[in-house]
């Protein structure tokens, strides 16, 4: 059994105590909060959990084989090279860092510690990015012609703006699906006024082969929104990820009739817990000693687009 701590047990923090708990191959043996109250919340929920409120502490006991990362954004770099220089295997949470040649720092550590670094990207473990890179890689509906993704309502952070928190969503999706790096970039970024971080924006990629991409994403909106659309070139595909049972609909350019009528077909989308999945993903990986999805420098990819993004017509 891989013996588990958790630093950083917030909103997203108790989400995956509870996933790596339910599983057998881990036990969560330590949780680090610097808040009372939420170590308080911890020793109700997890009785035999060691709790403490320095990492450093905890990180150091041989014992621990893992550590997940799941502390604000700000602190991911420190606390990740710290795990990793003490030997740990280092879940961390989306974005990694919010700069590139940190991640390389990280990859350095691991690499000369023989540990493995993954992040929660929680789309590249749905069921409905999987059905949709299958759609893709077997050219179903021809090939891509448009995405649209729109990522709306989410609470405001005071380290990082919108791009890094919901376009790294985008981001890790595009580069999954795609397998490519976009040829130009353009954005509009709103922020409220000189010292805040840019709330909305709207990112326009463009690929080879005439592929463009644009997104919105805003913190600010009365409604819950995560939406995206692919353009194929014989149907268009809804992703929507608010919907419980019907995440995914293809709409089915119907050749017999005009060029305005669909025939819509709902697939059946394994819905299980992303993060349960990337749970067993973490210790699969850890057993077999290869980490597929993180090797060629996926982490580095995500993270220096979304570099690029934020520069991008400054
Ligand atoms: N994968 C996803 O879809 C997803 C969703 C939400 C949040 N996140 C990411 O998770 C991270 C945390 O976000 P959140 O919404 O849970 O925030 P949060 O503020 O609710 O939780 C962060 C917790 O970390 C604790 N903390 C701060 N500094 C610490 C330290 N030095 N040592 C130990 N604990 C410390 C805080 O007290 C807090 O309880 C962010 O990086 C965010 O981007 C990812």
């Amino acid at each position: 059994m891989l013996k588990v701590a958790l630093i950083g047990y917030g909103y997203w923090g108790t989400k995956l105590a509870r996933n790596f708990q339910n599983l057998e191959a881990f036990d969560l043996s330590a949780i680090v909060d610097i808040k009372n109250k939420n170590l308080k919340l911890a020793k109700k929920n997890y009785p035999l959990a060691k709790l403490s409120k320095n990492y450093e502490k905890i990180l150091r006991d041989k014992l621990i084989d893992v550590a997940i990362i799941s502390s604000p954004t700000s602190t991911h770099f420190k606390i990740a090279k710290f795990a990793l220089e003490n030997c740990k295997h280092i879940l961390v949470e989306k974005p990694l860092s919010l700069s590139s040649k940190k991640v390389k720092k990280l990859y350095n550590i691991a690499k000369k510690k023989n540990k493995m670094i993954f992040v929660d990207y929680p789309f590249l473990f749905s069921g409905t990015i999987k059905f949709i890179k299958k759609i893709i890689d077997k050219k179903t509906y021809g090939k891509i012609l448009e995405i649209e993704s729109f990522r709306e309502q989410a609470p405001t952070r005071n380290d990082m703006n919108v791009i890094w928190d919901l376009g790294t969503h985008d981001v890790s999706i595009l580069t999954y699906l795609l397998k490519k790096k976009p040829r130009s970039i353009r954005t509009i970024k709103k922020v409220n006024n000189n010292k805040s971080l840019c709330h909305s924006a709207y990112i326009y990629l463009k690929y080879n082969n005439n592929l463009s991409v644009i997104i919105k994403n805003s913190w600010i909106s009365p409604t819950k929104i995560r939406l995206i659309k692919i353009k194929f070139q014989k149907a268009i595909l809804y992703c929507d990820e608010n919907e419980a049972l019907y995440k995914i609909k293809i709409y089915k350019k119907n050749q017999n009739l005009i060029a305005s009528k669909y025939n819509l077909n709902i697939p059946e989308i394994d819905l299980d817990e992303p993060l349960s999945k990337l749970a067993s993903y973490i210790s699969k990986s850890i057993k077999k000693n290869k980490n597929k999805l993180f090797q060629n420098k996926l982490n580095e990819k995500i993270t220096v687009l979304l570099e690029k993004i934020n520069r991008a017509n400054e």
